[in-house]
């Protein structure tokens, strides 16, 4: 009775973005205000309604799960859902199950996470320079952080390393910890930052195209287009020197729509079709009104029936206003 969820645009959705949180315990500078003001606790879906509403996705098709959030890691007890979330790995309806994080809590969860069949984590380090770490995310501690890539990788689960290419900020930085990462046999994916939300800076002023930074990466090491990809919108090249790889994640200079296979559900079940548009189905009352998932699973066809072509983000200075009035943390990257 199962047909895959598809949408207008024959594109196959596989692929479920869950924020199970919209706090997080650093206020990086391009994603939140510093003043930023969270959710009422009593707004947030249960650790039990999170399970239904991921389960629904993953009867429907979805073959990949991702908890984000905020940081999905300060959610309290967010283990009992990833532990139980693990069964459908073990069922074979899902292929993966993961995490994207700041990293400051894994050093605590490593072990946990691996044990409940998690495989990778994505974790954001933006630089390896303690103060200017501090900086980017106001509230973060880089050695707690690292600490937690280095229990990530002894707990046996492949790391990628995320970082939002800033002007300014990181940009001298990026072979560095392409070096630093590479070592550790982890991936880099490098983000060019999308206009959500208000901030107190300037997009304009942090926004640093990957085109360029691209051609500068090529003049130091010899990169290869591959073919490798892990379900994201990234494009990866081989580093010959190094033998790692790097991710590119081009929002601004190359829209990558076209193959989008992603939704994303907040934390109050807020159902948003794609990142860069407002559109957004209501997931939580057809979760509380019935204990049957009908309901919730026609809710989530409805919506797939209209999701966007894409985003169409823009930065300049002359068009100041964000693309979207949300931030990355409220739809969960
Ligand atoms: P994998 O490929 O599975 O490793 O995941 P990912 O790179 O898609 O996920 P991750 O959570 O690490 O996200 C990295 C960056 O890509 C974040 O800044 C996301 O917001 C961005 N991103 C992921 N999916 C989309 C998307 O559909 N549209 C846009 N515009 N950005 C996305
Ligand atoms: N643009 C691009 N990436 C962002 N992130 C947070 N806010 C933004 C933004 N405005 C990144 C984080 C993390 C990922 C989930 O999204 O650094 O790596
Ligand atoms: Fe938190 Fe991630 Fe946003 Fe930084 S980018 S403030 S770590 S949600």
């Amino acid at each position: 009775t199962t047909a895959p969820l598809v949408d207008p645009f024959q594109r196959a959705i596989s692929y479920l973005r869950v924020s199970v949180t919209d706090r997080c315990d650093f206020r990086c500078v391009y994603c939140m205000s510093e003043h930023m003001t969270f959710l009422p606790k009593r707004d947030l879906l249960s650790l039990e309604e999170l399970d239904r509403l991921c389960s629904a996705f993953v009867r429907l098709g979805v073959r990949r799960l991702r908890l984000t959030g905020g940081e999905p890691l300060v959610r309290r007890d967010v283990m009992t859902l990833i532990r139980s979330l693990g069964r459908h790995l073990e069922t074979g309806a899902l292929d993966e199950l993961t995490l994207t994080t700041n990293g400051s809590q894994l050093a605590r969860y490593a072990g946990d996470l691996a044990a409940a069949g998690v495989r990778r984590v994505n974790v954001s380090i933006d630089t390896l320079d303690p103060d200017k770490f501090k900086a980017v995310t106001r509230w973060g501690d880089l050695a707690q952080v690292k600490a937690g890539v280095d229990a990530a990788l002894a707990a046996g689960l492949d790391v990628k390393i995320n970082a939002v290419a800033l002007r300014g900020l990181n940009e001298d930085e990026i072979p560095a910890m392409i070096d630093w990462a590479h070592a550790r046999g982890m991936d880099l994916s490098l983000i060019e930052t999308m206009p959500l939300g208000d901030i107190e800076g300037d997009r304009t002023d942090q926004y640093l195209p990957l085109s360029l930074v691209r051609a500068r990466l090529a003049q130091r090491w010899t990169l290869n287009d591959i073919p490798y990809r892990t379900g994201g919108p990234a494009r990866y090249v081989s580093v010959a020197e190094t033998g790692g790889r790097i991710g590119f994640i081009t929002p601004m200079t190359h829209n990558f729509c076209e193959s989008c296979n992603r939704v994303r559900v907040t934390c109050t079940g807020t159902l948003y079709m794609c990142l860069g548009q407002d559109d957004a189905a209501d997931l939580r009352a057809p979760l509380r009104e019935s204990d049957s998932d009908a309901r919730l699973e026609d809710a989530i066809r409805d919506a797939i029936a209209r999701k966007p072509k894409g985003h169409d983000f823009v930065i300049d200075r002359r068009n100041a206003k964000p693309a979207v009035a949300r931030h990355m943390s409220t739809t969960g990257g």
